[in-house]
C-alpha cells in the first residue's frame, strides 16, 4: 500500500484531490494534513471521512518539529502539497502569513522528505501544487507556457513563486523527485466565499452588492476544480521527475462578463426577472497591483499526458450555482464561522 500525505486537504482544491484519490485508489492510504485555518473545513470531506484508506491529522506545516515527527510516524511514500494561504487580497493586507505558510512551510516539507527518504527517491515523489500567478500579468495577447519567466506581483504570487523555486532547487541540488504544476483560477463546489465566484453567488442570493474591482476588465482563465484534481492525478502518476506542467481551461473571461453571466443564471434559478440580479453589480476601488490578464497554454500537458478540460464553462458555472443553492447549510456555516468552532472542539494538534 502506498501512503500519500495530501497537505491542505480540507481546503477547496485539496478536498477534491483527497476525495478523488480516496475513491479511485483503494490501494493507497491518504493522510490529509491540514491546519484548519479559516479556509479549511472538514465538512468538505463528510462523504469520505469514514473510508478505511483515509485519515485526517490536524497540524501546521510551519512547525518543523511537527513535520519531522509526522514523517517519522506516517512514513509517507509521497506528498501532494496544496496547503497554502491562497487569497490575494489577504496577502496584500497581511503578507507575513504567506511567507510563513507558503515558503517556510514548503521548505519544512522538503527538508523532511529529504531527511526521511534519504536519497532513496525511487517510488517516492514530492508534488507541489502551484499557480499561474507566478508568471505575472499578460497584456491583451499571449499565453503563459512552462518557459514563461516568473514575474510575480502580489505577495501571494511572490510567495508561491518562491516556494516553486525551492522545490526545483531541491531537485537540482539533492536529486529529490519533484513535480510542479501551475494552474489557472479554479471554480466549483466547496469554494470559500471570499473568492469572486462563490462571493458573487452568495451576495446575489442575499440581494447584496456584488463588488467588481475597477472596471471589471481583468481577465482570468477558469477551470472546473474536478478537472484540476484529474490533472493532478495524471501528473502525479505519469510525469517525469523534475517536470513542470501548466494546467488551464482555455476559458478566458473578463470579470464583468463572467459576473453578468452569473447574474443571468441566478435570475433563472431564483425565479427573478431577467436583469434583476445584475442591478447588484457595484464597481469598487481596484485591487492594488491587480494583474490584468492570465491565460494558460496547457499544450504540453495535452501532448505529453493526454489531459484536457472536460467541462464547458457555462455548464460548470450552472452546476456550481446549483451546488451552492442546494448546500445552504455549508454556506451558512462557513459565512458564520460556525464550522471552525465545531471542528476545533473535535481535533487538537499533535
Ligand atoms: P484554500 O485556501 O481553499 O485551502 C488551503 C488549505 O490549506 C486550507 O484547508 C487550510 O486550512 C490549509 N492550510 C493553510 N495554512 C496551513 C498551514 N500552515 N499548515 C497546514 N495547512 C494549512 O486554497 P485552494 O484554493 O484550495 O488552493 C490550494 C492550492 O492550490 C494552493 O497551494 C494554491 O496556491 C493552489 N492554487 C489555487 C488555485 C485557485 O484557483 N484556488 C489555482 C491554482 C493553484
Ligand atoms: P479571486 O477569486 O480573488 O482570484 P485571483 O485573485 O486569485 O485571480 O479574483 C478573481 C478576479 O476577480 C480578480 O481579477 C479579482 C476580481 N475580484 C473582484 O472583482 N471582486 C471581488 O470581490 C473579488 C474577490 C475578486
Amino acid at each position: 500500500m502506498k501512503k500519500i500525505i495530501i497537505t491542505g486537504g480540507a481546503g477547496f482544491i485539496g478536498s477534491h484531490v483527497v476525495r478523488r484519490f480516496v475513491n479511485i485508489y483503494p490501494g493507497y492510504h491518504i493522510v490529509n494534513l491540514d491546519k484548519l485555518t479559516y479556509a479549511g473545513n472538514l465538512a468538505n470531506l463528510k462523504d469520505i471521512e469514514d473510508k478505511p484508506n483515509y485519515h485526517f491529522i490536524k497540524g501546521d506545516i510551519t512547525d518543523a518539529d511537527f513535520i519531522d515527527r509526522l514523517f517519522a510516524t506516517e512514513q509517507p511514500d509521497a506528498i501532494i502539497h496544496l496547503a497554502a494561504e491562497s487569497h490575494v487580497d489577504r496577502s496584500i493586507s497581511d503578507p507575513i502569513e504567506f511567507v510563513l505558510t507558503n515558503v517556510v512551510g514548503t521548505v519544512n516539507l522538503l527538508n523532511a522528505a529529504r531527511k526521511y527518504w534519504d536519497g532513496a527517491y525511487d517510488q517516492r515523489r514530492f508534488y507541489h501544487v502551484s499557480t499561474d500567478e507566478v508568471y505575472g500579468a499578460l497584456g491583451e495577447s499571449g499565453m503563459f507556457t512552462e518557459q514563461t519567466k516568473y514575474d510575480p506581483h502580489s505577495p501571494y504570487s511572490a510567495s508561491k513563486a518562491s516556494s516553486d523555486h525551492f522545490v526545483r532547487a531541491y531537485h537540482d541540488t539533492y536529486g529529490l523527485d519533484v513535480v510542479i504544476s501551475n494552474c489557472s483560477n479554479n471554480y466549483g463546489s466547496h469554494h470559500f466565499p471570499e473568492k469572486l465566484i462563490p462571493l458573487a453567488i452568495n451576495n446575489i442570493k442575499n440581494n447584496k452588492a456584488v463588488p467588481v474591482y475597477g472596471k471589471g476588465e481583468n481577465v482570468r482563465d477558469w477551470l472546473w476544480v474536478e478537472d484540476h484534481a484529474r490533472a493532478i492525478d495524471v501528473i502525479f502518476h505519469e510525469a517525469a521527475p523534475g517536470e513542470t506542467y501548466n494546467i488551464g481551461g482555455h476559458n478566458e473571461w473578463k470579470n464583468i462578463d463572467l459576473i453578468r453571466l452569473l447574474c443571468s443564471i441566478m435570475d433563472r434559478k431564483l425565479g427573478r426577472a431577467d436583469g434583476e440580479s445584475a442591478k447588484l453589480i457595484t464597481f469598487v476601488k481596484d485591487r492594488a497591483g491587480h494583474d490584468l490578464r492570465y491565460a494558460i497554454d496547457a499544450t504540453k500537458l495535452k501532448r505529453d499526458l493526454g489531459w484536457e478540460p472536460s467541462l464547458q464553462f457555462e455548464e460548470g458555472l450552472e452546476k456550481t450555482v446549483d451546488w451552492y443553492l442546494s448546500n445552504e447549510e455549508w454556506l451558512a456555516d462557513v459565512t458564520s464561522g460556525h464550522y471552525q468552532q465545531y471542528y476545533k472542539a473535535q481535533y487538537t494538534s499533535r
